[in-house]
Protein backbone atom coordinates (compact mmCIF):
# COMPACT_ATOMS: atom_id res chain seq x y z
CA UNK A 1 0.00 0.00 0.00
CA UNK A 2 1.38 3.98 -1.15
CA UNK A 3 0.76 5.95 2.08
CA UNK A 4 1.24 8.82 1.15
CA UNK A 5 3.40 11.60 3.83
CA UNK A 6 4.49 14.38 2.10
CA UNK A 7 7.42 15.87 1.78
CA UNK A 8 9.38 15.45 4.72
CA UNK A 9 13.32 16.46 5.54
CA UNK A 10 15.96 13.77 5.42
CA UNK A 11 19.41 14.74 6.15
CA UNK A 12 22.53 13.35 4.38
CA UNK A 13 26.38 13.73 5.03
CA UNK A 14 26.28 16.93 3.05
CA UNK A 15 22.62 17.61 2.62
CA UNK A 16 19.34 18.29 4.06
CA UNK A 17 16.21 18.05 1.71
CA UNK A 18 13.78 19.98 2.98
CA UNK A 19 10.30 21.75 1.82
CA UNK A 20 11.00 24.83 0.10
CA UNK A 21 10.38 28.45 1.26
CA UNK A 22 9.41 31.88 -0.24
CA UNK A 23 12.97 32.51 0.99
CA UNK A 24 14.73 30.27 -1.02
CA UNK A 25 13.64 32.20 -3.83
CA UNK A 26 17.04 34.33 -4.17
CA UNK A 27 19.11 30.84 -4.05
CA UNK A 28 17.33 29.25 -6.51
CA UNK A 29 17.35 31.79 -8.90
CA UNK A 30 20.61 32.61 -8.80
CA UNK A 31 21.58 28.94 -8.47
CA UNK A 32 19.96 27.60 -11.24
CA UNK A 33 16.38 28.97 -12.26
CA UNK A 34 18.52 32.04 -14.24
CA UNK A 35 20.92 29.82 -15.88
CA UNK A 36 20.37 28.30 -19.24
CA UNK A 37 22.98 26.11 -19.39
CA UNK A 38 21.92 24.32 -16.09
CA UNK A 39 18.45 24.09 -17.76
CA UNK A 40 19.79 22.87 -21.38
CA UNK A 41 17.64 19.80 -21.22
CA UNK A 42 14.82 20.87 -18.85
CA UNK A 43 11.33 21.43 -20.25
CA UNK A 44 11.25 25.17 -18.96
CA UNK A 45 13.50 27.96 -19.73
CA UNK A 46 15.53 30.68 -17.63
CA UNK A 47 13.73 32.66 -15.24
CA UNK A 48 13.47 36.36 -16.47
CA UNK A 49 13.63 37.52 -13.34
CA UNK A 50 13.35 36.77 -9.68
CA UNK A 51 9.68 37.53 -9.12
CA UNK A 52 8.50 34.46 -11.81
CA UNK A 53 11.24 32.51 -9.03
CA UNK A 54 9.19 33.69 -6.43
CA UNK A 55 5.93 33.01 -7.50
CA UNK A 56 7.15 29.58 -8.69
CA UNK A 57 8.13 28.77 -5.03
CA UNK A 58 4.97 30.16 -3.76
CA UNK A 59 2.89 27.78 -6.06
CA UNK A 60 5.10 24.70 -4.47
CA UNK A 61 4.55 25.87 -0.81
CA UNK A 62 0.67 25.97 -1.63
CA UNK A 63 0.95 22.41 -3.19
CA UNK A 64 2.53 20.98 0.00
CA UNK A 65 -0.94 21.40 1.43
CA UNK A 66 -1.38 17.84 -0.84
CA UNK A 67 -0.22 14.63 1.11
CA UNK A 68 0.53 13.42 -2.19
CA UNK A 69 3.95 15.74 -3.13
CA UNK A 70 7.55 15.12 -3.02
CA UNK A 71 9.76 18.23 -3.92
CA UNK A 72 12.33 19.09 -1.85
CA UNK A 73 15.02 21.63 -1.71
CA UNK A 74 18.65 20.65 -2.00
CA UNK A 75 20.12 22.80 0.80
CA UNK A 76 23.68 22.51 1.20
CA UNK A 77 25.26 22.55 4.43
CA UNK A 78 28.38 23.73 3.75
CA UNK A 79 27.45 27.04 2.29
CA UNK A 80 23.94 27.14 3.85
CA UNK A 81 22.08 27.63 0.51
CA UNK A 82 19.59 25.75 -1.31
CA UNK A 83 21.23 24.84 -4.57
CA UNK A 84 18.88 22.76 -6.46
CA UNK A 85 15.77 20.40 -6.21
CA UNK A 86 14.78 16.78 -6.57
CA UNK A 87 11.12 15.97 -6.75
CA UNK A 88 8.50 13.00 -7.68
CA UNK A 89 7.26 14.34 -11.36
CA UNK A 90 4.76 11.76 -11.98
CA UNK A 91 3.00 9.30 -9.76
CA UNK A 92 0.89 6.50 -10.59
CA UNK A 93 -0.14 4.98 -6.87
CA UNK A 94 -1.91 2.23 -8.89
CA UNK A 95 0.94 0.78 -10.09
CA UNK A 96 2.95 1.91 -6.80
CA UNK A 97 5.49 3.25 -9.07
CA UNK A 98 6.76 6.66 -9.57
CA UNK A 99 9.31 9.36 -12.01
CA UNK A 100 12.08 11.58 -10.04
CA UNK A 101 13.53 14.26 -11.27
CA UNK A 102 16.73 16.67 -10.22
CA UNK A 103 18.54 19.36 -11.11
CA UNK A 104 21.50 21.51 -9.38
CA UNK A 105 23.16 24.58 -10.35
CA UNK A 106 26.17 24.60 -12.67
CA UNK A 107 28.49 25.59 -9.96
CA UNK A 108 28.09 22.65 -7.87
CA UNK A 109 28.25 20.03 -11.01
CA UNK A 110 30.71 16.86 -10.39
CA UNK A 111 30.89 16.32 -6.65
CA UNK A 112 28.39 13.56 -6.61
CA UNK A 113 25.62 15.72 -4.99
CA UNK A 114 23.11 14.39 -6.95
CA UNK A 115 23.48 10.64 -6.28
CA UNK A 116 23.91 11.86 -2.52
CA UNK A 117 20.10 12.88 -2.84
CA UNK A 118 18.55 10.72 -5.20
CA UNK A 119 19.97 7.40 -2.92
CA UNK A 120 17.81 9.28 0.32
CA UNK A 121 14.93 10.10 -1.98
CA UNK A 122 14.63 7.07 -3.64
CA UNK A 123 15.25 5.13 0.25
CA UNK A 124 12.38 7.22 1.22
CA UNK A 125 9.87 6.75 -1.53
CA UNK A 126 10.78 2.76 -1.07
CA UNK A 127 10.89 2.30 2.48
CA UNK A 128 8.41 5.53 3.84
CA UNK A 129 6.17 6.10 1.28
CA UNK A 130 5.87 2.74 -0.08
CA UNK A 131 6.58 2.63 -3.73
CA UNK A 132 7.78 -0.45 -5.13
CA UNK A 133 9.41 1.05 -8.92
CA UNK A 134 11.11 3.95 -9.44
CA UNK A 135 11.72 5.23 -13.05
CA UNK A 136 13.82 8.27 -13.99
CA UNK A 137 14.21 9.05 -17.55
CA UNK A 138 17.07 11.64 -19.37
CA UNK A 139 17.73 13.16 -22.60
CA UNK A 140 19.84 10.55 -24.46
CA UNK A 141 21.94 13.40 -24.97
CA UNK A 142 22.29 14.75 -20.94
CA UNK A 143 24.74 11.91 -20.55
CA UNK A 144 25.77 12.94 -17.30
CA UNK A 145 22.07 12.75 -15.77
CA UNK A 146 22.31 9.22 -16.74
CA UNK A 147 25.54 9.12 -14.77
CA UNK A 148 23.81 9.95 -11.61
CA UNK A 149 20.78 6.82 -12.55
CA UNK A 150 23.64 4.65 -12.81
CA UNK A 151 25.72 5.73 -9.63
CA UNK A 152 22.18 5.17 -7.83
CA UNK A 153 21.87 1.46 -9.17
CA UNK A 154 19.61 1.94 -11.38
CA UNK A 155 19.42 -0.25 -14.51
CA UNK A 156 18.86 0.82 -17.89
CA UNK A 157 15.40 -0.05 -19.05
CA UNK A 158 14.59 1.55 -22.61
CA UNK A 159 14.61 4.04 -24.96
CA UNK A 160 11.67 6.42 -25.79
CA UNK A 161 12.42 7.89 -29.64
CA UNK A 162 11.30 11.23 -30.61
CA UNK A 163 9.33 12.03 -27.21
CA UNK A 164 9.08 15.65 -27.74
CA UNK A 165 11.21 18.97 -28.97
CA UNK A 166 13.41 20.46 -26.78
CA UNK A 167 13.27 24.65 -26.28
CA UNK A 168 15.44 25.08 -29.75
CA UNK A 169 13.05 22.57 -31.49
CA UNK A 170 14.92 19.61 -32.17
CA UNK A 171 13.23 16.10 -31.33
CA UNK A 172 14.56 14.56 -28.91
CA UNK A 173 15.03 10.88 -27.47
CA UNK A 174 14.66 9.75 -23.59
CA UNK A 175 16.28 6.83 -22.14
CA UNK A 176 14.55 5.38 -18.95
CA UNK A 177 15.92 3.92 -15.99
CA UNK A 178 14.76 2.30 -13.55
CA UNK A 179 15.02 0.79 -9.99
CA UNK A 180 12.59 -1.75 -7.78
CA UNK A 181 12.22 -2.13 -4.45
CA UNK A 182 14.56 -4.37 -2.73
CA UNK A 183 13.93 -5.00 1.04
CA UNK A 184 17.87 -5.76 1.77
CA UNK A 185 18.64 -2.19 1.07
CA UNK A 186 16.21 -1.22 3.94
CA UNK A 187 18.77 -0.63 6.39
CA UNK A 188 21.99 0.94 4.21
C1 LIG B 1 23.08 15.92 -14.34
C2 LIG B 1 23.28 16.37 -12.92
C3 LIG B 1 22.04 16.06 -12.11
C4 LIG B 1 24.49 15.63 -12.29
O1 LIG B 1 24.57 15.92 -10.90
P1 LIG B 1 25.97 15.89 -10.13
O2 LIG B 1 25.71 16.12 -8.69
O3 LIG B 1 26.92 16.80 -10.80
O4 LIG B 1 26.41 14.36 -10.36
P2 LIG B 1 27.89 13.72 -10.39
O5 LIG B 1 28.85 14.55 -9.63
O6 LIG B 1 27.71 12.31 -10.00
O7 LIG B 1 28.29 13.80 -11.92
C5 LIG B 1 27.55 13.03 -12.87
C6 LIG B 1 28.16 13.27 -14.25
O8 LIG B 1 28.07 14.64 -14.58
C7 LIG B 1 29.15 14.99 -15.46
N1 LIG B 1 29.83 16.13 -14.89
C8 LIG B 1 30.46 16.22 -13.71
N2 LIG B 1 30.95 17.45 -13.53
C9 LIG B 1 30.62 18.16 -14.61
C10 LIG B 1 30.83 19.49 -15.01
N3 LIG B 1 31.48 20.35 -14.22
N4 LIG B 1 30.34 19.90 -16.21
C11 LIG B 1 29.66 19.06 -16.99
N5 LIG B 1 29.40 17.76 -16.66
C12 LIG B 1 29.89 17.33 -15.50
C13 LIG B 1 30.03 13.77 -15.56
O9 LIG B 1 29.64 13.07 -16.72
C14 LIG B 1 29.64 12.96 -14.33
O10 LIG B 1 29.83 11.57 -14.50
P3 LIG B 1 31.21 10.89 -13.98
O11 LIG B 1 31.25 11.09 -12.48
O12 LIG B 1 31.09 9.49 -14.38
O13 LIG B 1 32.34 11.64 -14.65
C15 LIG B 1 23.60 17.91 -12.84
O14 LIG B 1 24.61 18.15 -13.78
C16 LIG B 1 22.40 18.79 -13.15
O15 LIG B 1 21.62 19.13 -12.26
N6 LIG B 1 22.25 19.21 -14.41
C17 LIG B 1 21.22 20.17 -14.82
C18 LIG B 1 19.80 19.64 -14.71
C19 LIG B 1 19.60 18.31 -15.40
O16 LIG B 1 20.07 18.08 -16.50
N7 LIG B 1 18.86 17.43 -14.71
C20 LIG B 1 18.57 16.11 -15.19
C21 LIG B 1 17.41 16.12 -16.11
S1 LIG B 1 17.04 14.46 -16.66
Amino acid sequence: MIKHIGTNSIETTRLILRRFRPEDTFDMYKNWASDKETLRYLPWGPHSDVNVTHRRILSWVENYKQPNVYNWAIYLKSNKQVIGSISVEISNDKEKSCEVGYCIGRSFWGREIVPEALRAVMHYLFFEVGYKTIFAKHDVENTASGRVMQKVGMHYEKTFYDVGRRRDGSLYDVDMYVKYYNVSEKES
